[in-house]
């Protein structure tokens, strides 16, 4: 290892290439998205650029910027107002904003669990979620995905170990990578056995899922025993940013020791209407929410008829599986020059040996799009199939 700080980036560089990993920005591709999170559509919804001029008429004269963090200058009445409408429709006592997910659930898991305490979190949970436990003096555990026996295990382990500490559990209810959605109600069930605090990031349900696009716990009766929910404005909603939902006591808890939120800039003003904007709309978007799960249905009709392997996943996010990093990357190339637009996912970011395509779904997708990416599939013309074995 080089003493020279240049030439230590290139050696890392020159590391990450030859195992086919090096990342690199691409400009936005024309092509059918099969790749962005913007599920339902929103970031091009005019039905929501003409809300949003609407509030921006209404709330003419405030300053474009927050000019501070909320502590000094850049508290509003309209970033309360829409902390409190987020918590009503979400079904939860309390919210407080944060400038993105990666913030929040950072900030939160930091902020939340401390020495003493300690973290139990599904081996699948997201980079942001993991970086929050790095943070974080607790005690770490991670679970097999899903695996209720191994986080009860877990759970038992923690009690034994943690001197009067508090646990918390960190999950997902979709999981980003996998697709696959959380068993919450027997999650739940769990942790309130323990007296475990469970932490859901609703990131990839919000707007989808529950009624109105409520999320996936606002679903439960228990709703209101969830310690902490993640809902994220930058994927259903097609914006930028996040809430953290809870009790009254964790907002006042974060607002005075959560550091992401304490040492940055509020969100713009221009950022709230949007979001206001977006919320207001949700209540409309059921057709749009049928219509992806209409897609999702399709999507899962024809993969017995496909001879490639597919991760199993009820959801918009379905993966198909292409072992090593250059193999995936390849099949992606090959299905972007046929105007589809997916990425692969390489290891690290998925685990060695189950590297992907990623197609994320959408309610701006038809169901002839879909099909047409099976068919590109199977025509060895289009992705040589050869690729998977
Ligand atoms: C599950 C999950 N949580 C949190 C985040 C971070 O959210 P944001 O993009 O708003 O920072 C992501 C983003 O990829 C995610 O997939």
């Amino acid at each position: 290892m080089s003493r020279d700080p240049q030439a230590k980036l290139s050696q890392a560089l020159h590391k990450r290439s030859s195992e086919g990993n090096l990342r690199s920005l691409t400009l936005h591709q024309q092509g059918i998205d099969f790749y962005s999170n913007d599920y339902l559509g929103l970031s091009r919804s005019e039905a929501l650029e003409r809300r949003i001029q609407r509030l921006r008429k209404k709330h003419q004269g405030m300053p474009r910027g927050s000019t501070g963090s909320r502590l000094i200058s850049g508290n509003s009445r309209l970033a309360e107002k829409l902390e409190t409408d987020l918590a009503e429709f979400h079904g939860a006592e309390a919210g407080l904003l944060f400038s993105s997910g990666y913030a929040a659930n950072s900030g939160l898991i930091a902020a939340v669990a401390g020495i003493g305490d300690s973290l139990i979190m599904d081996e699948l949970i997201h980079a942001s979620s993991v970086d929050g436990a790095r943070l974080s003096k607790a005690d770490k555990l991670i679970f097999r995905h899903n695996d209720l026996d191994d986080l009860s295990a877990k759970l038992r382990m923690a009690h034994s170990s943690s001197a009067g500490g508090s646990v918390f559990v960190v999950v997902e209810s979709l999981y980003s990578m996998d697709g696959d959605f959380a068993p919450l109600d027997d999650l739940l069930a769990l942790c309130t056995q323990f007296g475990a605090g469970l932490i859901v990031d609703e990131a990839h349900t919000n707007g989808i899922t529950g009624k109105q696009g409520r999320g996936s716990l606002a679903a439960l009766p228990t709703s209101d025993s969830v310690f902490a929910r993640i809902h994220t404005f930058g994927k259903g909603l097609g914006l930028h940013g996040a809430v953290i939902l809870g009790s009254k006591s964790l907002r006042e808890y974060l607002i005075n020791f959560c550091r992401p939120f304490i040492f940055s800039t509020a969100s713009s003003h221009d950022s709230l209407l949007n979001i206001q904007g977006a919320y207001s709309l949700l209540p409309e978007l059921d057709p749009q929410r049928e219509h992806l799960f209409s897609l999702v249905r399709r999507f899962r009709e024809l993969i017995p008829g496909s001879s490639h392997r597919w991760l199993d996943s009820s959801s918009w996010i379905q993966s198909l599986l292409i072992p090593g990093n250059q193999a995936a990357v390849a099949a992606a190339k090959q299905l972007q020059d046929q105007g589809f637009l997916v990425k692969a996912i390489r290891t690290p970011s998925v685990p060695a040996g189950t590297e992907r395509v990623r197609i994320c779904l959408h309610a701006s997708n038809t169901a002839r799009e879909i099909e047409a990416l099976f068919e590109a599939l199977e025509d060895p013309q289009c992705v040589d199939i050869s690729l998977q074995a």
